[in-house]
């Protein structure tokens, strides 16, 4: 399946981002998995060198699942089927921070899990033990290749290095919580960079989000809390800014995962987190 399709880079699309435009589109692929069916049909489309990559929008191109109830491990699984090495993963997020208002972008490098246990989050279990390593659970390397092109967001700001705390939902957080998350250094907030960044380590994906602030949530006195109204209007701004920056990263990003020049350090991880499979 991974010669014929030949994708190498996925584009997984949160709030707002549905599809890629401006992309041929090849085919549309529905891989069933182990673990059912992807969120939505995979799109292939062409690259203007030619070479395919895949998209999926992750609540569905209608946006009916909740965070909760995305298929994730089926979402990973069908990626990992049609060859992908990298994973450039959008999402919609509060801000916990000042210096990021709504409409900038933000790249994290590090996360705090705050879901509540209810979505499945290892491919394994049931008689076969691994324990990934997931320090850093995002991929440096696509973080400093999306960094180079921030000048193509107009006044927007791209921000590196920052913490993200994955919440549960479908509920915003309380003030209090929002309090505590910035007392934890949490710099902004979603619900969706778990257990997909835990599922793509185990698959041995390079992984790296790129979140697109929408509101404060609602620690600032000053402001409104945020709403879903709040969200929607920023998200129209932030999925232009989207399609200009993946213009721009896609051509490089898919050329540097092909020549093997940034994901040398990716290959063969798992093979040392299995610890038993029972006999
Ligand atoms: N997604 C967008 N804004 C958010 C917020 N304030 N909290 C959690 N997820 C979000």
């Amino acid at each position: 399946m991974a010669d014929k399709h030949d994708v190498k880079i996925a584009v997984i699309g949160g709030s707002g981002l549905y599809n890629l435009e401006n992309l041929e589109v090849v085919e549309e692929v529905n891989p069933e998995t182990p673990w059912g069916f992807p969120s939505d049909k995979i799109i292939i489309s062409k690259l203007p060198s030619g070479d395919k990559i895949a998209f999926l929008a992750r609540h569905g191109r209608g946006h009916y699942l909740t965070p909760t109830e995305v298929p994730v491990r089926a979402n990973i699984a069908a990626l990992k089927f049609l060859g992908v090495e990298a994973i450039l993963a959008f999402s919609a997020v509060g801000s916990l921070r000042e210096e990021i208002p709504p409409c900038d972008f933000v790249l994290p490098d590090q996360l705090i899990d705050r879901t509540r246990g209810l979505r499945p989050s290892t491919f394994f279990g049931e008689g076969l033990v691994a324990h990934a390593g997931f320090a850093d659970p995002f991929h440096q390397g696509i973080a400093d290749l999306v960094y180079k092109h921030r000048g193509v967001m107009d006044q927007y700001t791209l921000h590196q290095n920052k913490t993200a705390v994955c919440m549960e939902g479908p509920q915003f957080s309380t003030r209090a919580e929002s309090h505590m998350y910035r007392s934890w250094g949490a710099d902004i907030i979603n619900m969706s960079a778990l257990p997909e960044a835990k599922l793509a380590r185990e698959a041995e994906i390079a992984y790296q989000m790129v979140c697109m602030s929408t509101d404060y949530d609602c620690w600032r006195v000053e402001e409104e809390a945020v709403t879903v109204e709040t969200v929607m209007e920023n998200m129209v701004t932030n999925s232009a800014n989207a399609r200009k920056l993946l213009n721009a990263v896609l051509p490089d990003l898919d050329k540097a995962v092909r020549d093997n020049t940034l994901l040398p350090d990716l290959k063969g991880t798992m093979k040392f987190s299995g610890m038993t499979a029972k006999e």
